[in-house]
C-alpha cells in the first residue's frame, strides 16, 4: 500500500513552473523540480536566494503566485498545510521548532501524528532505536525535556521524528548550521536510514561538502532563479553557479 506512490509516479514531489513574490521582490521566479523517491536533493544558493521561500510553498506555509505543486502525481497547490503534511510531507526548521519544555518522547509522538499517513499509532522501538543510535542520542533519557538537549541534539531530534513519520518526502532546512563535524556525520547516517526506506529528502544547506557528498541532484538558485539542475559534478563545474555562490566564501571549505 504505502508503495502505490512510488510504482505509479517516478517523481515523489514536482513544481510545475511555481512563482512567488513578496512585494516586488521575486522570491521564487518560475521554479521546475522534480524530485524521485529515495534521492536525496540539494536546494543551494546565496543567502535570500529563495530557499526557504520553496520550502514554505511546497508545505503551504505561502501560496505560490503561480505554478502547480504535485505529490505523488496528486495536484497539492491548493491544499492547506495540516493536509499537505498527512499526505506525507515532513519538514525541519532551519532553527528547530520542538516543544522544549515537553519531554523528548512527547515530542517525537506529536510529530508522528501530525505526519502520519496512516492510523495514529505509537512510535516503534526499534526502529526508534536505531534512529538515536544514528543520530548519537541513544544514552539520552527520552523523559528529558527538549531544552535540556544541545542546540545539535535538538536539530538531529526533529530530522529522527520527520524519518519516523514515514513521509514520502522531508524537508530539510539547514541542519548543519550550528552543527560540528561530527554532529554532520549524524545527519549523512540518518539521511542514509531515511533512503533506505525510501523516503526522497529536499536538503538546503550552505555546507558544501555536506551537500556535494550526498546529494544526487542539485538545483542551484540566485535571486529566486533557478540557475542550473545537475549532480554536484555538474554543479561544481558549471561556470555560472561558480561565479554566484561557489566562487565565494562557500568554496574555501573545500
Ligand atoms: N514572508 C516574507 N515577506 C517578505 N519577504 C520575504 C518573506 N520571506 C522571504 N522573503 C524574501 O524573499 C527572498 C528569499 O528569502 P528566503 O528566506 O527564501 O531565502 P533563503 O535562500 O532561504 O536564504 P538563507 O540562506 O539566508 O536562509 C528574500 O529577499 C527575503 O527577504
Ligand atoms: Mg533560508
Amino acid at each position: 500500500m504505502e508503495n502505490t506512490m512510488k510504482e505509479r509516479h517516478l517523481d515523489v514531489l514536482k513544481l510545475e513552473h511555481v512563482s512567488k513574490n513578496f512585494g516586488g521582490v521575486v522570491a521564487a521566479d518560475d521554479i521546475c523540480i522534480e524530485i524521485n523517491p529515495g534521492e536525496i536533493f540539494g536546494l543551494i544558493g546565496p543567502n535570500g536566494a529563495g530557499k526557504t521561500t520553496i520550502l514554505n510553498i511546497i508545505m503551504g506555509i505561502y501560496d505560490a503566485d503561480k505554478g502547480n505543486i504535485y505529490l505523488g502525481g496528486t495536484d497539492i497547490t491548493k491544499l492547506p498545510t495540516y493536509k499537505r503534511a498527512r499526505m506525507g510531507i515532513a519538514r525541519t526548521f532551519q532553527h528547530p521548532r520542538l516543544l522544549t519544555r515537553c519531554d523528548i518522547l512527547t515530542n517525537i509522538q506529536m510529530g508522528i501524528d501530525l505526519t502520519k499517513r496512516t492510523q495514529k499509532q505509537n512510535v516503534d522501538e526499534s526502529e526508534l532505536r536505531e534512529l538515536l543510535e544514528a543520530a548519537n542520542l541513544q544514552d539520552v533519557d527520552l523523559s528529558l525535556s527538549v531544552g535540556q538537549l544541545s542546540y545539535g541534539q535538538q536539530k538531529l531530534l526533529e530530522i529522527v521524528r520527520a524519518v519516523l513519520s514515514h513521509p514520502y518526502i522531508m524537508l530539510v532546512d539547514e541542519p548543519a548550521a550550528g552543527l560540528n563535524h561530527r554532529e554532520m556525520d549524524y545527519i549523512v547516517a540518518l539521511f542514509n536510514i531515511a533512503v533506505k526506506k525510501g523516503i526522497a529528502v529536499l536538503l538546503i544547506e550552505h555546507a558544501m561538502d555536506l551537500v556535494m557528498g550526498i546529494c544526487d541532484r542539485i538545483t542551484v538558485l540566485n535571486f529566486g532563479k533557478q540557475i542550473m539542475t545537475g549532480t554536484p559534478d555538474e554543479v561544481q563545474n558549471n561556470d555560472e553557479v561558480i561565479a554566484a555562490y561557489l566562487g565565494g566564501s562557500a568554496n574555501a571549505e573545500d
